[in-house]
């Protein structure tokens, strides 16, 4: 059974006063939910406070980019050793905005998987196809290109990934569920020939325009093991309900 993730990418949102906030309000509505992963991952700057007020919670933080090296002359980069030392779990890899606007590809993304897990972080790792993609009909071999690639001679322990098509992210057009768990299963049969049954264990989360109102459809697909949200987690009471989204489905 893979338990459900759900992920908050709070993106550049968020100063360290409007953090602590955020988790002072937060945490009372998420209490005692345990049958749910729930992650943070707010900008770097504001990990450190994050960790603080998270501590002894049931909230886990993820950073949203990482570099490969340990250390050294990279001016503005953040090492794996850097999120572990803030008290991070995970962290967010190839993300579609980073290989849009920051130049990251298949080859770089798999590079910062592999330092991420050498230094014991969980990771999720973002793919999926843009509206030209889709509509061109290359939605799986973008998808197949863009696993092999990122994945290339990664194990499996502590890697989820995230299918977030591009034309959803952001733009109110979430995917429909059924679309979802087409891609969510070509996913899974990548994952199941790279890694035989270990792939079963593997979560698979949905991102892209995720809300209060769509979570339980897309969580009620076979394959759509959580969720990835960005704006719709910047307010507690809504990324609580995402969390909750049980509940709301009326069971
Ligand atoms: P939105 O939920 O704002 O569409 O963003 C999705 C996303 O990119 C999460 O990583």
């Amino acid at each position: 059974m893979r338990r459900p993730l759900i992920a908050a990418n709070w993106k550049m949102h968020m100063t360290t006063a409007e953090t602590r906030e955020y988790i002072t309000e937060f945490l009372p509505l998420v209490e005692g939910v345990d049958d749910v992963e729930i992650v943070l991952a707010p900008p770097f700057t504001s990990l450190a406070v994050a960790a603080k007020f998270l501590k002894g919670s049931n909230v886990k933080l993820a950073g949203q980019n990482v570099f490969w090296e340990e250390k050294g002359a990279y001016t503005g980069e953040i090492s794996p050793l850097m999120l572990k030392d803030v008290e991070c779990s995970y962290v967010i890899i190839g993300h579609s905005e980073r290989r849009q606007y920051f130049g990251e590809t298949d080859e770089t993304v798999n590079r910062k998987i592999a330092a991420a897990m050498a230094a014991g972080l969980d990771v999720i790792f973002c793919i999926g196809e843009t509206l030209e993609e889709r509509e061109a009909g290359r939605t799986f071999e973008i998808l197949k290109r863009q696993i092999s690639g990122g994945l290339r001679n990664i194990k499996p322990d502590g890697l989820v990934i995230a299918y977030e098509p591009v034309w959803a992210i952001g733009t109110g057009k979430t995917a429909t569920p059924e679309q979802a768990q087409e891609a969510h299963e070509f996913i899974r049969k990548e994952l199941n020939s790279l890694y035989g049954d270990a792939s079963e264990e593997i979560r698979i989360l949905y991102g892209g325009s995720v809300k209060p109102e769509n979570i339980a459809s897309l969580m009620s697909q076979k394959d759509v093991d959580g969720g990835l949200v960005g704006g719709a987690s910047l307010k507690p009471d809504s990324f609580s309900r995402i969390v909750r989204f049980k509940e709301t489905e009326g069971g």
